[in-house]
């Protein structure tokens, strides 16, 4: 029976590692264990409790305003003696997190394979994201299988000279979560109850149930944008704000303090329709996101996800490795361009960027943990 241990740390990886460990756990032959690195202790809970998984292992990394270095540090000196004692057949991580990148090294380092799942991605710049792009292309050399989501992304690692029998094409683990979760929502009264209670903690009014507000939902944290990038999403927020008067801004700001000191400083208690307001656990969020007229975001995830649920978004970054989205006409990249961002969320508001409700199947088609679990079993026999 292959051993797999699986390495989440932040959000994301949460999220998009979640139906994986499902799945994995479903099946009779697999062992799985899941460390939680901790890079991310406030945010990854709600979503493991979600899902009903519990950590076996906790690295507690996370401290106030930690660099990169210490995260990387951290991971790679507590996740050795675990790699040791435990001797897993499989080391799965996820993205391009530092969690993902240092776990990845570790398992290198005690000559455990490693499983990288949304393999591929590629901005083909490696500042943007960063350190993201390079974490990507760090994950790829130390590799053994590679779980591409699009083909374009298979495509990006062959290019890379990976050898095509060691790539398996997925879809995105995260549109798995996704539609598990607005299924759940559709049919689970007292889960869409629970949900809505969440949104009513915020006491933001335009959220309660019924209230009919036009939402516009935001998102931002890159590092890349950091400084000047991020005042000038906050000014084109603030006169979007100004200029849309009835509708409301929801901003539900990343802890990052570097984020937090920026938005707060330059859009704190300035506008009535525009609200800044605590992240929000994924099951809200999925509600928020699917009564949102627009999303404006720096998020991968969300890029992924809006498609498939028909919503239109704004990209704040100047360039994207998941550039499917765009060809569906949902996704337009502004950049951290002020007049940008405006004029493409007027043209939304004003009917000169029609909607599609009927959603994309791009990303994914809700299966990609089951082909997963598929592969390593089959390369676990051979
Ligand atoms: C990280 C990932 C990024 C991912 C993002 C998702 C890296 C280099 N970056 O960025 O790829 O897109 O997560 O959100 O791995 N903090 C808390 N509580 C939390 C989480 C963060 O207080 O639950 C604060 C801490 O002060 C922490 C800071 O936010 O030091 C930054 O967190 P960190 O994980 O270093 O980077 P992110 O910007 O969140
Ligand atoms: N998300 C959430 N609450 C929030 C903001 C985002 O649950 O307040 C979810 C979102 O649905 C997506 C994921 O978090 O699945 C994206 O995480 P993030 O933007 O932190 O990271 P990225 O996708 O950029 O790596």
């Amino acid at each position: 029976m292959p051993s797999v241990t699986v390495v989440l740390g932040t959000r994301p990886e949460a999220i998009k590692l979640a139906p994986v460990i499902l799945a994995a756990r479903a099946s009779p032959s697999m062992a799985v264990t899941v460390c939680n690195t901790g890079q991310h202790a406030d945010m990854t809970a709600g979503i493991l409790s979600l899902f009903g998984i519990v950590p076996d292992i906790d690295l507690a990394v996370m401290k106030p305003n930690q660099s990169l270095t210490d995260i990387t540090g951290a991971v790679l000196r507590t996740l050795e003696p675990v790699l040791g004692e435990r001797r897993p057949d499989w080391l799965i991580v996820q993205g391009d997190t530092t969690s993902a990148f240092a776990a990845a090294l570790a398992a290198f380092y005690a000559r455990t394979p490693v499983a990288h799942v949304e393999a591929g991605l590629r901005t083909g710049d490696i500042h943007a994201p960063w350190p993201e792009e390079m974490n990507r292309l760090l994950i790829t050399d130390i590799a053994r299988l590679h779980f591409a989501p699009l083909e374009s992304n298979a495509a990006n690692l062959q290019r890379e000279g990976v050898p095509p029998a060691r790539i398996v094409v997925t879809g995105n683990t995260g549109i798995d979560a996704l539609k598990w979760i607005i299924g759940r929502l559709a049919a689970d009264k007292r889960l869409a109850e629970s949900a809505q209670r969440a949104l009513d903690a915020t006491k933001v009014d335009a959220l309660r149930a019924g209230a009919g507000a036009q939402i516009v939902l935001i998102t931002g944290h890159r590092r890349e944008s950091f400084g000047e990038g991020f005042r000038n999403i906050c000014a084109a927020l603030a006169e979007l704000a100004r200029r849309f008067p009835e509708r409301h801004f929801i901003y539900p700001v990343h802890p990052n303090p570097e984020v937090r000191d920026t938005v707060q400083r330059e859009l704190g208690g300035m506008l009535a329709n525009l609200h800044l307001i605590e992240p929000l656990d994924y099951l809200p969020f999925v509600l928020l996101m699917t009564r949102a007229e627009l999303i404006l975001t720096d998020s991968g995830g969300i890029q992924e996800e809006a498609p498939s649920i028909g919503k239109r978004v704004i990209v704040l970054r100047q360039i994207t490795e998941r550039t499917e989205g765009v060809e569906t006409g949902l996704i337009r990249l502004a950049g951290t361009d002020r007049a940008r961002i405006v004029a493409d969320a007027a043209a939304a508001f004003e009917g000169r960027w029609p909607p599609k409700p009927e959603g994309s199947d791009v990303y994914g088609d809700g299966r990609a943990a089951e082909r997963i679990v598929a592969a390593l079993a089959a390369v676990s026999r051979t």
